[in-house]
């Protein structure tokens, strides 16, 4: 019998270790494959000292985390009542407090909630996923894409992504397969390689024996298969000017981006699972209602000030190092003594925009067949996302706008309950008579939310261009990586990454690592002092 193990060791008489160590990755059979750990740190890390960390977002908890594992005495800031940062779970009760606006409050049944921050995590994200294991956070998927979703253009036209995506494709095959059968492309292509394309050509678009495209079952059925002689038949080809017409057609393309798979992870009973797993695993919880209002640091140590926010008393923390996790654009008005340089960078730190809102509802969507999944209507509110969770139960969580970027900007000016009756008006084009069901509409603008003033950065300096998961190196991007005296910063902002919580993981890592460096390398100068 062949088992799984017995093939790697095949594999590996036949190509060398390193053809074993793929395949070992490539079958799941390499636990760092499927979760990530922060690299050890010196051995001589921690022993008496004590790290002031700033923030319970991922990023303050891997670090306070990481420092207590690696024997620091840490002290972790957090000025919410609760930990997770961006990562907000919002349940039946919970208060929506934005600057400028009413405070909402959530009406949620039978334990429907909103993930208002992050809500999917990619499978390459082996950093968060790792924690999910350390912590026993159980997990399931998220269905980010379903074919059974639509594309609806501006007009209210909508196509289901299953016709989008096949008919296109046949449409594309059939135009190619005929330049190339009349010679058009000869200069471009071998005559052998031309004598293989044909043939994949026909398969790829599923064209008929002349060449032609002319509907394919991938894209539905226009009578379905039944008992005996009852045939199936394949819908027609939707025209190919239809399909173009309908200015959403790229979004067909979403989960073929790595960051948007098409079955993605989601903690079960919301985002903050994981971070409450990390609060639980501290030695020293989060302090929260803890409000920073004052930063020094000499050549010796760092004196945070906070208040804290329930008995309004004040209270100061002394320590040898410290982790500032806040975003910059509230940093930007705390009293610190860093150099001119850095208030200059953090000041330059621009944040993007982004609102989401959502409502419960009866589970009209799965009467269309659609389980998760995403449909793209453009416009601000972007998308309608579908709940992957308790299907067919009787009601769920419907996400009814999730736009960022300029349009976004112009969005959160409207009253909130414009945004959220948009957005229901939306819903009501998409799937008609629905709109009514929708109730307790929520909206989550993230500029607007206090301790947070933005999801995440726009390094261009508000110009846009410069994406979630873009290049980003400016000055004032690398001048933040290096520590200002004792005070390290640590975000998802100071990753390549801004717009997830890997990114935060990945630079709390880094400077976790760079702290324990430091105070590896200043030891002898400590112990002879
Ligand atoms: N991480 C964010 C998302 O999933 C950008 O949409």
């Amino acid at each position: 019998m062949i088992t799984r193990r017995n093939l790697l060791t095949r594999l590996g008489m036949l190509g060398g270790l390193g053809a074993t160590f793929g395949a070992m990755q490539a079958l799941g059979l390499n636990g760092a494959a499927r979760a990530a750990t922060m690299p050890g740190l010196p051995s001589v890390a921690g022993r008496g000292l004590h790290v002031a960390v700033l923030g319970a977002g991922i990023s303050g908890l891997v670090a306070a985390y990481e420092l207590e594992q690696a024997g620091y005495l840490v002290t972790l800031l957090e000025a919410r009542d609760r930990v997770g940062g961006r990562a907000w779970t919002i349940r039946d009760g919970d208060k929506i407090e934005m600057n400028g606006e009413a405070t909402q409050t959530a009406k949620f049944s039978n334990g429907i909630y909103m993930n208002a921050g992050p809500a999917r995590i990619p499978s390459f994200h082996t950093g968060l996923l790792g924690y999910c294991d350390k912590f026993g956070v159980p997990l399931e998927v998220e269905v980010n894409s379903s074919r059974s979703a639509y594309v609806m253009a501006a007009d209210g036209t909508k196509i289901r992504q299953r016709t989008a995506v096949n008919d296109m494709r046949g449409h594309i095959a059939e135009l190619l397969a005929k330049a190339l059968n009349q010679g058009s492309l000869d200069q471009a292509i071998s005559a052998a390689d031309k004598a293989k394309l044909l043939p994949f050509l026909k398969f790829y678009g599923d064209l008929d024996d002349k060449g032609d495209f002319t509907g394919s079952a991938r894209s539905g059925f226009a009578k379905l298969p039944g008992a005996g002689v009852t045939l199936a038949s394949p819908g027609t080809a939707m025209p190919l000017d239809q399909l173009l017409a309908n200015e959403q057609l790229p979004m067909t393309l979403f989960d073929d981006v790595l960051y948007m798979q098409a079955t993605m992870v989601e903690p079960i009973g919301g985002m903050d699972r994981i971070h409450a797993g990390f609060d639980r695993n501290l030695r020293n919880p989060a302090i929260r209602g803890a409000e920073v209002t004052r930063i020094r640091h000499t050549a010796k140590g760092v004196d945070v000030v906070y208040r804290d926010k329930a008995s309004g008393a004040v209270q100061t923390v002394h320590a040898d190092y410290m982790v500032c996790t806040i975003p910059f654009a509230v940093l930007k008005d705390i009293d610190t003594d860093f150099t001119p340089a850095t208030k200059t960078a953090i000041a330059g730190v621009i944040y993007d925009y982004s609102n989401k809102i959502a409502f419960e509802s009866p589970r009209f969507w799965e009467k269309e067949q659609i389980y998760g999944g995403i449909s793209f209507v453009g416009g601000p509110t972007s998308l309608v996302w579908y709940p992957s969770a308790g299907l067919h139960t009787p009601r769920g969580m419907l996400l009814a706008c999730y736009g960022s970027g300029p349009m976004a900007a112009e969005f959160e000016k409207r009253p909130i309950v414009e945004q959220i009756e948009f957005a229901r008006g939306v819903v009501d084009k998409l799937h008609p008579g629905h709109g009514g069901d929708l109730v307790n509409g929520i909206a989550v603008n993230w500029h607007k939310i206090p301790y947070s003033l933005g999801p995440w950065p726009d390094f261009s300096g508000g110009k846009g261009g410069v994406g979630l998961e873009a290049a980003i190196d400016t000055p004032g991007f690398r001048h933040l990586l290096e520590p200002d005296g004792r005070v390290y910063f640590a975000s998802a902002a100071l990753s390549q990454t801004p717009g997830w919580q890997e990114g935060g993981i990945a630079s709390a890592w880094a400077q976790v690592a760079a702290l324990a460096k430091r105070v590896a390398a200043d030891m002898p100068v400590r112990k002879a002092a």
